[in-house]
Formats: C-alpha cells, structure tokens, sequence
C-alpha cells in the first residue's frame, strides 16, 4: 500500500466513514474520539455498519474480520504518534480544527507523516498555519456516505509540497479506490461551489412563488434525470449545514448566488432541518 497506517480523529458520521474505506482496503486504522465513551459508540457504529455491509452482501464476511481486526479505537491522541497519515473529521468549527492540528503537529512524529482535514468550508491553508509543517497539510474531503460515494477532493495549499499532494492522490485512488478531483482552497471546493447555488435557486424559486416544492423537484427528477430533487437534496444535507456552507461561500466570494435566501433562514431558526428533523421543505415520518 502507499499509506497502511492511517489514525482518524472523530468517529462520527464521517470519521467512521472513513476508517472502514481504510481498514476495508487493508490499512492499520486508529480512529481517536474525544473521550472513552465516544470512542466506544464509534467502535459499534463502525462494527455495525460493517456487519449490514455483509447481510446486504456487499463485502465478503472475510473482508469484515479482516477489517474489524486492523481497527481501534481511543480516546488518547498519542496513539496517532506512528500514524503515517492522520484524517481529522471532527466537528466543522475552526478553533477546534485549529486546535487540534496544533496538537496533532506535537504528537505525529514520522518524518513524512501527512495531516488531512475533511472540511467541507473551512480554509485548510488556516487549519495548515497552526502547524510547523504546512508543506504535509492537504484537504481530503469525502463525500457521505463515504463506502458508497467513489469522489474525493484534494485540496493542496499553496504551502503543500508536490509530492505530499501525488502521495495523498495515490493513496485515496490506488490504496481505497476513490476516484480523486483536485480543488485549489477555496470555500467549498468544487462540488458544493457548484451545487451549493442550485440548491439556493430552488429555495428562492419556491419562496418567490414560482413553482410548489413538489413540481421544483418532479421538473429536475424526471426533466433532467437528476435522482433527487434539489429541495429533497437540501433536506438531505440538512438545512442548517446547508446555511452555514452558504454562509461562508458568501463571506469568501461576495457573490449573490451564495447569498442564503430569507425563507432558508427562518427554516433554520424555526427547527425545521430537514430529514433529521422530520420536516424541511418536505415531511418525514421519523
Ligand atoms: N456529514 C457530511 O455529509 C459531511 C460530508 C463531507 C465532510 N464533512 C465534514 O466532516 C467533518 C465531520 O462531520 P460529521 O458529519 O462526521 O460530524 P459528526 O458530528 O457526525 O462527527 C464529529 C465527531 O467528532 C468528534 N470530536 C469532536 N471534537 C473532537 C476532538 N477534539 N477529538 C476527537 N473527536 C472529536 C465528536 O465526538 C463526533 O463524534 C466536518 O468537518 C464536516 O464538515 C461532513
């Protein structure tokens, strides 16, 4: 493999996301929580979600041992020290993530050790400033869910050394199979640069009038064969995540597109996030 021994710092959603495509892949795997009792709820949500991947017959019951035994899981950051790359999917604040890399800098110490962020809206160029080493700090931003979702970005900085970026790109494409795109830094990359404004046009559509949430979303399903529509897309991504990725689209850029319409405000203010929720622009029995 070009990378075997991966460390992931939050096993949430994502983190635990990542640490199977890892371990599945035939990587040695840390995932490290924030206390004890998280990272033992991040070791049954991994161990879960790989023996539903078996019943459903997607991976071979093999290939769950093989990867169940190259993960674990702790509460202690010191366990990353030999880690030649660390993933960090912890909460999507900046002081945190800053924080945090500037302990990862102290703790990881292999000469060529990488550290990744999988932010979807934070500069990693301000993650890379609380590091002595920015020319090994790179974005790797999966998609959820990550075992299903082939893309990754990569991000490098403009402090990031070339062959950092190649070693990481051959990492996600060669090691785990993703299929890699390369982003410069900017709020939101490429996909949710790009998805992020349609997903606002239907919001502003609907509260113009314009259209009924339902025919907003049949006329892109079944006009354009899209496999959901953008405000069940937006329900989805949850309300709330879909503001704050606005919001710091709009600081960066001053473009109007990114611009979060009122009615996405007052949806957020009122509860009213989407899926996890039970209600959005839609209703969900939960
Ligand atoms: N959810 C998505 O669809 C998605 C997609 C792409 C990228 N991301 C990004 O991935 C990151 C994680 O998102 P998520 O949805 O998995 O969040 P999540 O809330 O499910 O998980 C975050 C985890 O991090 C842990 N954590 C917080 N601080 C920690 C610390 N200091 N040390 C160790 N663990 C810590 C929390 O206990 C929690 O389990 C965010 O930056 C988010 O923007 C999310």
């Amino acid at each position: 493999m070009i990378i075997d021994q991966v460390g992931v710092v939050g096993g949430g959603l994502m983190g635990t996301g990542i640490a199977r495509v890892c371990a599945l892949a035939g990587a040695d795997v840390v995932i490290c929580e924030a206390d004890a009792a998280r990272a033992e709820s991040a070791r049954a949500r991994t161990e879960s979600s790989l023996r539903r991947a078996v019943a459903a017959g997607k991976i071979a019951d093999a290939d769950c041992a093989g990867a169940l035994s190259r993960l674990r899981f702790t509460a202690s950051l010191e366990d990353l020290a030999d880690r030649e790359l660390v993933v960090e999917a912890i909460v999507e604040d900046e002081r945190a993530k800053a924080d945090l890399f500037a302990a990862l800098d102290k703790v990881v110490s292999a000469p060529t050790a990488v550290l990744a962020s999988n932010t979807s809206s934070i500069s990693i160029t301000k993650i890379a400033a609380a590091t002595t080493r920015p020319e090994r700090v790179v974005g790797l931003h999966f998609f959820n869910p990550v075992p299903a979702l082939r893309l990754v970005e990569l991000i490098p900085t403009l402090h990031t050394a070339a062959e950092t970026a190649d070693r990481i790109e051959r990492f996600a494409a060669e090691d785990l199979g993703k299929l890699v795109i390369r982003s410069q830094d900017r709020a939101g990359f490429v996909v949710n640069a790009l998805l992020t404004p349609y997903l606002l046009s239907a919001v502003r559509m609907l509260e113009a009038g314009f259209a009924s949430a339902e025919d907003i979303d049949r006329g892109m399903v079944e006009g354009c064969a899209h496999p959901i529509g953008p405000l069940s897309l937006a329900d989805f991504v949850g309300l709330d995540i879909l503001l704050a990725a606005s919001t710091s689209m709009y600081e960066e850029f001053r473009d109007p597109g990114f611009a979060p319409p009122p009615l996405l405000l007052r949806m957020v203010e009122s509860g009213f996030l989407g899926e996890k929720t039970g209600r959005g622009f839609f209703s969900y029995s939960r």
